[in-house]
C-alpha cells in the first residue's frame, strides 16, 4: 500500500461512510499533482474502492479541482451577481487584456491560468478575485495590472 493510500484511509476513517473522504482525497492527490490527471483519480478511487469514473464525476462538479493542467498561478474572478452588480465583467476584460488569454485559459509560458468562477462567498466585498486562492476584495479594473505585475515579478 503507498503512503498516499494511507493516507487517504486514515482520512476516511473519520467518517461513517467512507465515500465522505472523497473532497478531502481529492484535495489531496491536487496536492500532489498540480491537478488531477487520471493516475490521480485511479489513486484516489483506489484507496477508496471507488471507481475513477465515480471521483471524476465528483472533481468535475467543483471549481477547486482541476481536471486539465493549470499555470503556476491562479486568477479566478467572480462573476456572480453581488459582483457583477458592481462591474465583475471589466475586470474580467482587464485580466484579457493583461494576461493575453480568455477565461479558462492558460497563458503560453504557463504561468497564470484565468478563470471566472461562481459565488466565492465574499459578496459584500465585490468585485472578489481569488489570487493563488487568497482573497484580493474590490478589485477594480485599475487593480488589474499590479495584481498581474506581481503574479509576474
Ligand atoms: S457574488 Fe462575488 S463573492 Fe459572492
Amino acid at each position: 500500500m503507498s503512503a498516499f493510500a494511507d493516507e487517504v484511509r486514515a482520512i476516511a476513517e473519520r467518517y461513517p461512510d467512507p465515500r465522505s473522504a472523497t473532497l478531502p482525497a481529492l484535495r489531496l492527490a491536487q496536492e500532489r499533482h498540480g491537478w488531477l490527471p487520471p493516475e490521480a483519480l485511479r489513486e484516489v478511487a483506489n484507496a477508496l474502492d471507488l471507481t475513477p469514473a465515480y471521483c471524476k464525476a465528483v472533481a468535475s462538479f467543483y471549481d477547486m479541482y482541476h481536471l486539465a493542467p493549470v499555470g503556476k498561478h491562479l486568477v479566478e474572478v467572480c462573476t456572480n451577481l453581488s459582483c457583477a452588480l458592481v462591474g465583475a465583467q471589466r475586470v474580467v476584460e482587464a485580466f484579457e487584456s493583461e494576461l493575453g488569454v480568455a477565461p479558462g485559459e492558460t497563458t503560453t509560458d504557463g504561468e497564470v491560468t484565468f478563470r471566472t468562477v461562481e459565488c466565492l462567498g465574499g459578496c459584500g466585498y465585490a468585485t472578489v478575485v481569488a489570487v493563488d486562492h487568497r482573497y484580493r476584495q474590490d478589485v477594480t479594473p485599475a487593480d488589474v495590472a499590479g495584481i498581474v505585475e506581481e503574479l509576474r515579478g
